[in-house]
């Protein structure tokens, strides 16, 4: 707030003329010479667009000022040229500097959005991306003793000794066409003195920015860690992920990425996110529309909350998220699918879900292809042929088959020395797929509770959230197994043409993972190499069949990469590891933000949606979140 009250001081005080008209008249005088050769060189091509006003004597125009409804409360300076006004096809060499009047000076910053209107009307859409002081006059020993002087007197310096330049990067050229704004490439060089303010309306800065006006909120656009301010109602500008079928494939269907520092927010984010996205409806790869179901994988138990209303969300909060089209409140069908561990009980003490709990057969170990759910980390690729011709040969003779009777089939010696004998399986590699078959936790496979293959229709509900909890289960192998065993049949029945389960099959769905990194490793084993496989495989399909991936991470660096690149969206929360913020691959102008975003404030990389944009997320989770 006290930021606000000085940005507008600052606004107020050039209004008033104190030194602002000095700058841009200034500005004026020192560029007449620059401006008319401009004017005479014929340099404005604009004339492309069916808008702009016709004529070619725009220099009149010019010195008219912007046509555009500019107030001068948001003033900031002028195009100043004296350094070099261009712009050219390689980004590089365009440079456009604006000089900024001194009551300014103190509330500009790096980042901001930036509007310039050329004389016809037409804008350019800009971002500063450096500010500097430069010197007025011609230095000499005389003026830095002056500067020096006023300084050890405490008067300080004065401000109209300086130039004040701001560097702008120009994204788009904004026009209208029948009433709507839209945006093009940068086609065109501002005029020299050409008023510069902040950009503040909403829309402009939307398109400027290229965010869609619908689609899945994801938090409002920031700057340096600040919500925009707009003057628009509300002040605020919302970012959306476009979800529309016409304009190809949703994005949710080409995959998000959030990743984050430990207590960045991530969860809080991807709950509001996921919440979004809730009760959609998509249009199917067989032309059907068809409700879109959520499941998310939840190591902390903290995604069924998403049942529950947010306590700490007051009337006031949910008036703005009304009037923002943001979904919020507790989802009543949202079911917790308990992974049954013998031995451990599911506490559920932090929401309100129904709990369905839910068993592995052993049996998909087949059905689905998954010898290596059961091979663990360190089998190699000879005995992991073995445990495939074990697994067939038992599989051939017990339907549909229990982990202890595949036990009991191993420990018949019989079986041994035949496979030896014959040549198929030597007696150490026997042992040793034994061994590894022994050593997974014996109380996850066949369970007394249903199954997963028969709760298909619960765990794939359309408009319904399924949340899988595995904080209660023993081990940290136990929750892969659950997890990577779940997520295996939702991928495959999604993907395969012949499903065993239709449910699965036909319903659009978006697949949430928190800890992603813990399950699809780029760990150089058989089980971390089909695995990778397997999700990279649905990721690539994941458009056409209607599954979203939604990772969530702490630890980026440590996903896949197959995985990782065929992730779209990218939200980065605050991350300090060098490496990880490597690995998100983002632009370097959004990196460099990454290690000083505070809880909630993230930047989104979505080059098929928008600008790459910084966000601040909602402060209120839509859903109850923590205790
Ligand atoms: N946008 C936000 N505004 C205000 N508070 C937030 C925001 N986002 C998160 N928080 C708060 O910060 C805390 C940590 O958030 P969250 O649990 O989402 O972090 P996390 O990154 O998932 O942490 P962990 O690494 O422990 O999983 C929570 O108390 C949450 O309510
Ligand atoms: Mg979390």
């Amino acid at each position: 707030m006290t930021d606000d009250d000085s940005d507008l001081a600052g606004f107020e005080q050039f209004s008033d003329g104190t030194g602002g008209e000095t700058e841009s008249s200034d500005a004026a005088d020192s560029q007449s010479d620059d401006t008319a050769s401009v004017a005479d060189g014929g340099t404005d091509t604009a004339g492309a667009t069916d808008d702009t006003l016709g004529g070619n004597d725009r220099f009149d125009d010019y010195g008219d000022g912007p046509t555009q409804t500019t107030t001068s409360a948001d003033e900031l300076g002028s195009v100043f040229v004296s350094g070099g006004l261009r712009i050219a096809e390689d980004g590089d060499e365009t440079q456009i500097q604006a000089s900024i009047t001194p009551g300014n000076r103190e509330s500009v910053r790096l980042g901001r959005y930036l509007i310039v209107p050329f004389p016809d009307g037409e804008e350019l859409f800009a971002r500063i991306t450096a500010l500097e002081y430069a010197q007025e006059f011609q230095t000499d020993d005389a003026t830095v003793l002056t500067t020096r002087r006023r300084l050890e007197s405490g008067d300080g310096f004065d401000e109209r000794d300086y130039k004040f330049l701001a560097e702008l990067e120009p994204g788009a050229v904004l026009f209208s066409e029948s009433g709507e704004l839209r945006r093009r490439m940068v086609d065109r060089v501002p005029k020299p003195g050409a008023t510069v303010r902040e950009a503040t309306d909403a829309d402009q800065i939307k398109t400027g920015l290229d965010i869609p006006t619908e689609g899945v909120f994801l938090g409002h656009l920031s700057v340096g860690g600040e919500t925009v301010k707009t003057a628009t109602e509300p002040p605020t500008v919302d970012y959306r992920l476009d979800d529309a079928d016409e304009a190809g494939d949703p994005l949710v269907f080409r995959h998000t990425l959030v990743a984050g520092g430990t207590g960045s927010g991530k969860t809080h984010a991807a709950k509001n996110v996921l919440r979004q996205y809730v009760g959609r409806r998509y249009e199917t790869d067989d032309g059907r529309d068809a409700q879109t179901a959520v499941v998310v994988f939840d190591p902390q138990d903290e995604y069924a909350q998403l049942h529950d209303d947010n306590p700490a969300l007051d009337a006031a909060q949910a008036r703005r998220l009304d009037r923002e089209g943001v979904a919020y409140g507790g989802h009543d069908d949202t079911v917790a699918l308990i992974p049954q561990e013998q031995g451990v009980s599911y506490p559920g003490e932090g929401h309100r879900a129904e709990q369905v709990p839910f068993t592995i057969p052993f049996s998909v170990v087949d059905d689905y292809d998954m010898p290596w759910l059961i091979a663990g980390a360190s089998l190699n690729d000879n005995q992991y042929g073995a445990l495939n011709l074990l697994l067939n040969r038992f599989f051939r003779n017990y339907n549909p088959g229990t982990y202890d009777q595949f036990l009991s089939f191993l420990d018949d010696p019989a079986l041994r020395e035949e496979l030896d004998e014959r040549g198929r399986v030597h007696e150490a590699t026997f042992d040793a797929v034994t061994r590894r078959v022994r050593s997974i936790p014996r109380g996850v496979f066949d369970q007394d509770a249903r199954s997963i293959t028969e709760l298909d229709t619960t765990l794939v509900r359309p408009g319904g959230v399924t949340v899988v909890p595995t904080y209660h289960l023993s081990t940290s192998r136990a929750k892969e197994m659950f997890v990577l065993a779940v997520a295996t049949i939702l991928v495959d029945d999604k993907l395969s043409n012949a499903p065993n389960s239709s449910r699965i099959a036909e319903t659009p769905l978006v697949l949430g993972m928190d800890e992603a990194h813990n399950f699809l490793t780029d760990a150089d084993t058989v089980q971390a190499r089909k695995v990778v496989d397997t999700f990279t495989e649905a990721a690539k399909q994941g458009r056409k069949e209607r599954l979203g991936l939604f990772l969530i991470t702490q630890d980026p660096q440590d996903v896949a990469d197959p995985v990782f690149k065929q992730v779209n969206t990218r939200l980065v929360l605050n991350l300090g590891d060098e490496d990880a913020i490597d690995s998100v691959n983002i632009p370097p102008a959004l990196a460099s933000k990454v290690p000083y975003m505070e809880t909630g404030q993230m930047v989104v990389y979505s080059p098929d949606n928008s600008e790459p944009v910084e966000l601040t997320g909602l402060p209120v989770c839509v859903t109850r979140h923590g205790e």
